[in-house]
């Protein structure tokens, strides 16, 4: 049963929007806050507000994978096994929570605490492997660090993702994606080292980006390369026509020409 409070909230996630419909992303993850999945009851509610139906609703949750049916724990882990991370012990990683936690792929912990499951990328493969608690980053894991992670988060410790944030629950994360901020968006760096290590190099070197001219003026050069090389087409294509045209004849001048050709059949019909 959807809350008239949550209900309120749906709305106010819709009047965001210049088109309401544009709210449904966080609509979702509101009802995952308050539901801890997407439940009948929360497609119900969101078509309701939308003025659309629940089987639009329902298309839209059933198409993005951050959005759950079953329930999720507290803690829902991920492990990326995509082909860096793979290699990297991405999969090692996966294998050895399944058997510490006695779980399958998108199963949940007998008490609770901690959903399973393995990611995609997540375009932190400088940092691989990579686990997310919650969508937060846990960088560098090896199958030890990955055990000792999930033991803290079922034993209630404060854990910290490798960037910097405390990782919140499930709940509140999805209520921070439905665009409710819980203050801590400060926590950590935005970008880590690894991903810093182009921007020192270009520092070191006295690289930039140019300038917001010099890059149209990049833009505009490249255009008139390609406006020329447009123009020039007619023209290869006058002559590549003028000189089909000139083999041609020439070919018709030698089959009128040749002995072996017209005169032989001349000479057939003459026999
Ligand atoms: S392959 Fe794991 S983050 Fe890219």
């Amino acid at each position: 049963m959807i809350s008239d409070e949550s209900l309120a909230e749906l709305r106010a996630i819709a009047a965001r929007y210049p088109q309401p419909r544009s709210g449904l992303l966080p609509m979702l993850h509101l009802v995952q806050s308050v539901e801890g999945r997407i439940t009948p009851e929360g497609i119900e509610a969101c078509a309701d507000v939308l003025g659309i139906s629940a089987a639009e609703v329902s298309g839209v949750a059933t198409f993005y994978t951050m959005y759950k049916r079953k329930p999720v724990g507290d803690y829902h882990v991920g492990v990326c096994t995509n082909t860096l991370c793979a290699v990297m012990g991405g999969d090692e990683i996966f294998a050895r929570l399944k058997e510490h936690l006695d779980v399958g792929n998108d199963e949940t912990t007998a008490d609770g605490k901690v959903t399973l499951e393995h990611l995609e990328c997540n375009a932190a493969c400088d940092y691989a492997p990579v686990m997310m608690v919650n969508w937060e980053f846990v960088d560098n894991q090896t199958p030890e660090s990955a055990v000792q992670l999930v033991d803290d988060l079922r034993s209630g410790a404060e854990v910290r993702s490798t960037r910097g944030p405390r990782i919140c629950t499930w709940r509140e994360a999805s209520r921070v994606l439905a665009g409710f901020p819980d203050g801590r968006v400060d926590e950590g760096p935005s970008a880590g080292p690894a991903s810093l290590v182009g921007l020192g190099i270009a520092a070191e070197r006295g690289w930039s980006a140019p300038s917001v001219e010099e890059a149209q003026d990049a833009q505009d050069a490249r255009d008139g390369e390609g406006g020329h090389a447009v123009a020039e087409e007619p023209e290869r294509e006058a002559a590549a026509t003028e000189d089909a045209g000139t083999k041609e004849a020439e070919a018709a001048v030698v089959e009128k020409e040749s002995p072996t050709t017209g005169t032989a059949a001349e000479k057939g019909d003459a026999q």
